[in-house]
């Protein structure tokens, strides 16, 4: 079905409302719940994290938009912990992190395959192998630290295999800069992509940086630490794609209509009815937000918000197994490295990325320890032992 950003009108701001009851339900099931489901709770969530640091950026550089920043971002906040607060405690942060792993991989490689920018394409597939291979490290460590699979999270959705190995994802900050799109000439996905991934990525980041220093284990602390820069890196490679010529009411406008594409694309795939009610209320209230920002648009710029959005949405983000893409992927481009802005072969990588990994691994490889020898077994590695056994 064809969505009209313009037609739509949504909630206008005003009506935007919440109490702390309804905006803290109850959590959706680890187990019963489609893994689909949490993989746009969690994107959702960095959607709207996003959306709320954007527009803490853009208070520090206009004032003549605070006040319509601090209404829209009030509503941002309470969407964001809605939505976030939909993860139960019955997740593990170690689970929850296989989550993300799995969002990552899933929602890249969708990407991956609607974007027309060949050049940008190639960068999420780049970056999706890294993710790939994170979630095999986490997996390793779950499974010998909580003795659980991680394929109950994943729900055979997504394969637990190493990726590019996460020892030689460590490169120069050159090497993690990309060229970004032409703002005047690239199709509007591609922007919707660019800030949905490096908002995606952002809260990743995020996410391990807060809950890697709450582990005892030792190996822990530091794969979650090493992860952490990795998506660091990413956060850097996906922020650069985004066009610095962009004005700041064009980036925020971008930035609502990126939150109404992805509440669109969740309504339209949601198997969970009472979360689907969220996502239909959101995608109500990000309308709301986007015409607001259309009118000061119109208002402060001059212009007309049609000439970034003509028409109709872009098909909605695929969320299902992209399996058989990232094996085709891992196949094909596993051996890919970076040397300023483009992609090259090993032999081909910048000296000043092999200085830096060989420098930061100097005492040793968290991600080569937790996973030392591990083959993902289903049941956990403890089984396939006493299998061997008897
Ligand atoms: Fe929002
Ligand atoms: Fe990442
Ligand atoms: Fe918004």
């Amino acid at each position: 079905m064809a969505f009209d950003l313009f037609s739509a009108k949504g909630t206008p701001l005003e009506q935007q409302r919440f109490t702390w009851r309804d905006m803290v339900g109850k959590p959706i099931s680890k187990l019963d719940d489609d893994a689909f489901t949490r993989v746009r709770i969690i994107l959702m969530n960095g959607i709207e994290t996003e959306a709320l640091r954007f527009q803490h950026m853009a208070q520090r550089m206009s004032r003549e938009l605070r006040q319509s920043l601090a209404r829209t971002r009030r509503t941002e906040q309470h969407q964001a912990t809605m939505v976030n607060w939909l993860i139960g405690p019955d997740h593990s942060p170690l689970e929850t992190t296989i989550a993300y792993e799995q969002v990552a991989i899933e929602v890249t490689a969708a990407v991956a395959q609607t974007e027309p920018d060949p050049y940008i394409a190639q960068t999420y597939r780049f970056g999706l192998l890294e993710d790939f291979d994170h979630l095999y490290r986490y997996a390793a460590l779950l499974d010998r630290m909580e003795g659980k699979d991680a394929n109950n999270i994943l729900q055979s959705y997504t394969d637990i295999l190493p990726g590019r190995p996460t020892v030689e994802e460590h490169r120069s900050p050159i090497d993690d800069m990309r060229e970004p799109y032409d703002c005047r000439k690239a199709a509007p996905i591609t922007k919707l992509h660019a800030l949905t991934i490096a908002g995606s990525e952002y809260q990743t980041h995020d996410y391990y940086m807060n809950i890697g220093p709450l582990f005892a284990d030792p190996v822990a602390r530091q794969l979650y630490a090493e992860i952490a820069s990795i998506e660091e890196q990413h956060v850097t490679q996906y922020g650069s794609l985004l066009d610095p010529q962009e004005t700041l009411l064009e980036q925020w406008l971008l930035h609502e209509a990126t939150e109404v594409y992805n509440y669109y694309s969740c309504v339209e795939q949601e198997t969970n009815p009472r979360v689907k009610a969220i996502w239909e209320r959101f995608l109500d209230y990000e309308l709301g937000h986007f015409h607001h920002v259309a009118e000061l648009f119109k208002q402060h710029e001059k212009r007309d918000p049609a000439e970034l959005f003509p028409g109709t949405l872009p098909e909605p983000i695929r969320f299902a197994s992209q399996r058989d893409f990232v094996r085709q992927v891992l196949a094909q481009e596993v051996d890919l490295r970076a040397n300023g802005t483009q992609f090259v072969s090993q032999s081909q990588e910048s000296q000043a990325s092999i200085d830096y990994r060989a420098q930061i691994n100097a005492d040793g490889s968290p991600s080569e320890t937790v996973a030392a020898g591990y083959i993902w077994t289903p049941g956990t590695e403890l089984n396939r032992k006493v299998t061997v056994a008897v």
